[in-house]
């Protein structure tokens, strides 16, 4: 069974083909420079590049995985959550693409994809664990019993981790996006300088809350009286400090709280390696394993589209209709899947 991935629900193009024998092409093309010099991702714009760039994509993912378009058993692609006219664009251009040629096609929840990406890797996780989905739009920590059975554990009340990540940065003067950009300031920073508040650290429940510590960076940022480099590099080291420890510590909850002794991490902020060190020492303590996706898999990208398209087709789904549905909110407890 060979299936054609595609990922379109931000500013990333992701294109992958997954089959019997594992991952066979992934291609990603980043928007990044489009959306620079308006400071963030602008919806009409991600919209049209998606539309430029998805046909050569797959046509790119074709060659490199040395197949054609009639080999292609079936075309999974992000029906949300996500921007609305960014998830229309790649579900109208598989729909059509499915039609056409008679393929099959599945909705993907773009979280699962996040959830499931670990499993791309050679040291991949075996049901159940417990997983950490840190991304710009989301922070959730979830159950994970099999494909389809998801139960959520904790979310964000407010601001998703990597949403405070990318507006403290830019409260900071860096480029947008500003994760990447921040954790590498940080690294210079001073971790005793400042002190930022650990939201919901020792709330009961797994919830988190991160407008709270935005905020604080603002204050100290406004109190400044000159904000040099060293100054803003401390800052960031403050900010990351006090969001590591915050993921680190509800995680090793989750897992006391459910008795499982795997954990998996996914989504952008999951690229972070400094996150990844203190997740590692921090399972370790536990005797539980942590599990990772290769960084250019923790951001958006087609392949854990076509990875959980693949699972989900050998299940035995496709998609109902012909309609063009997206999903620009979509609850990830909603997706289950029948088991034999
Ligand atoms: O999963 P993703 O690529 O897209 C969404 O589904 O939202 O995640 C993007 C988020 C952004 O907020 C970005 O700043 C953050 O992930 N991010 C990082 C790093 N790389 C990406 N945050 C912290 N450290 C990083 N190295
Ligand atoms: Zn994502």
């Amino acid at each position: 069974m060979n299936i054609l991935g595609i990922e379109t629900s931000c500013d990333e193009t992701g294109v992958a083909i997954y089959s019997d024998a594992g991952l066979l092409a992934h291609r990603l093309y980043s928007q990044t420079t489009l959306h620079a010099d308006y400071g963030g991702v602008v919806p009409e714009l991600a919209s049209r590049d998606h539309n430029r760039v998805l046909l050569p994509l797959v046509r790119q993912a074709l060659n490199e995985a040395n197949l054609t378009l009639s080999q292609i058993n079936g075309i999974a692609y992000t029906a949300g959550p996500g921007l609305i006219g960014a998830l229309l664009v790649g579900a109208a251009f598989s729909k059509s693409l499915g039609l056409t040629q008679n393929i099959p096609t599945l909705a993907i929840h773009h979280m699962e994809g996040h959830l499931l990406a670990p499993m791309l890797e050679e040291v991949a996780p075996s049901f159940p664990f417990v997983a950490l989905l840190v991304s710009g739009g989301h922070t959730l920590l979830v159950a994970v019993s099999g494909v389809g059975r998801y139960q959520i554990l904790g979310e964000t009340l407010d601001d998703a981790v990597g949403e405070a990540f990318d507006k403290t940065a830019k409260l900071l003067g860096l480029p947008y996006p500003g994760g990447a950009a921040l954790e590498k300031l940080a690294q210079q920073g001073d971790p005793s300088r400042f002190h930022f508040p650990r939201p919901m650290l020792n709330a009961p429940g797994l919830d988190f809350s991160f407008s709270g510590l935005k905020t604080a960076v603002l204050h100290k940022v406004r109190s400044q009286a000159d904000l040099t480099h060293q100054t803003k590099a401390d800052i960031a080291r403050a900010f990351e400090d006090a969001a590591i420890e915050v993921l680190c510590k509800k995680c090793i909850k989750a897992l006391k709280n459910t008795g499982f002794s795997n954990l998996v991490i996914g989504g952008g902020v999951s690229a972070n390696q400094t996150l990844r060190h203190q997740l590692q020492i921090a399972v370790a303590e536990q005797g539980a394993t942590l599990f990772s996706p290769r960084p250019l898999f923790c951001t958006d990208n087609g392949a854990m589209i076509a990875y959980a398209g693949y699972l989900r087709f050998q299940a035995g789904q496709s998609d109902p209709t012909l309609a063009i549905d997206v999903y620009p909110r979509w609850s990830l407890e909603s997706i289950t899947i029948e088991h034999n």
